[in-house]
């Protein structure tokens, strides 16, 4: 088993990676919250405008979690809630964030009246939680991360999906 290096600012932190199935597709066993934190952290940072995070997972996988994490890494001073009410929340950091929880939507109608290629298609990033709900709406070339449960309580697998290019510059911190 391969460890890779996780940079945080200072500190580095060691997520250990079970598989590479392809160039498009790397598999992370994160052990812990703060791994998962630092994960983010470090995504953040390496985000550029037009970016789209998919994140999917069951109820309490940690997309939430790693959504503040990820807005942290975007310089988001904010507080950062689940947006399970309104669908997209935005906010203001070195881009744009607009993290939408579509968990609530009951038909795709309702992401066409929020104007959803607005954001889909903009010049911020996107993080959306229960990705999968949209999947046909959304932009060919995204970041598709999926969280599952591992064998300990806080042990999580990340499937993470995208294109060469993308995965060449996530390899910095995986
Ligand atoms: N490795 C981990 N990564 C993320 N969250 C974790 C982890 N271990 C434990 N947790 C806990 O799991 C919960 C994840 O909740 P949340 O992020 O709201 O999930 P979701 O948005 O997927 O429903 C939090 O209570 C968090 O403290
Ligand atoms: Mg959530």
């Amino acid at each position: 088993m391969t460890v890779f290096i996780c940079k945080i600012y200072e500190q580095s932190i060691e997520i250990q990676e079970v598989q590479t199935v392809s160039e498009q597709e790397v598999t992370l066993l994160i052990e812990n919250e703060e791994k998962m934190q630092a994960f983010g952290l470090s995504l953040g940072k390496l985000l550029l405008k037009g970016d789209v995070v998919c994140l999917t997972g069951d109820l309490g996988a940690g997309k939430t979690t790693l959504t503040k994490s990820i807005a942290l890494g975007l310089g988001i001073d904010e507080y950062v809630t689940s947006p399970s009410y309104t669908i997209v929340n935005e906010y203001e950091g070195r881009l744009p964030l607009y993290h939408f929880d579509v968990y609530r939507i009951n038909d795709v109608e309702e992401m066409y009246e929020l104007g959803y290629e607005e954001y889909f298609f903009g010049s911020g990033v996107c993080v959306i939680e229960w990705a999968g709900m949209v999947e046909d709406l959304l932009p060919e070339n995204r970041i598709w991360l999926e969280i599952y449960q591992g064998e300990q309580f806080t042990e999580r697998k990340i499937i993470i999906k995208s294109d060469e290019e993308t995965m060449k510059r996530l390899e910095a911190i995986i």
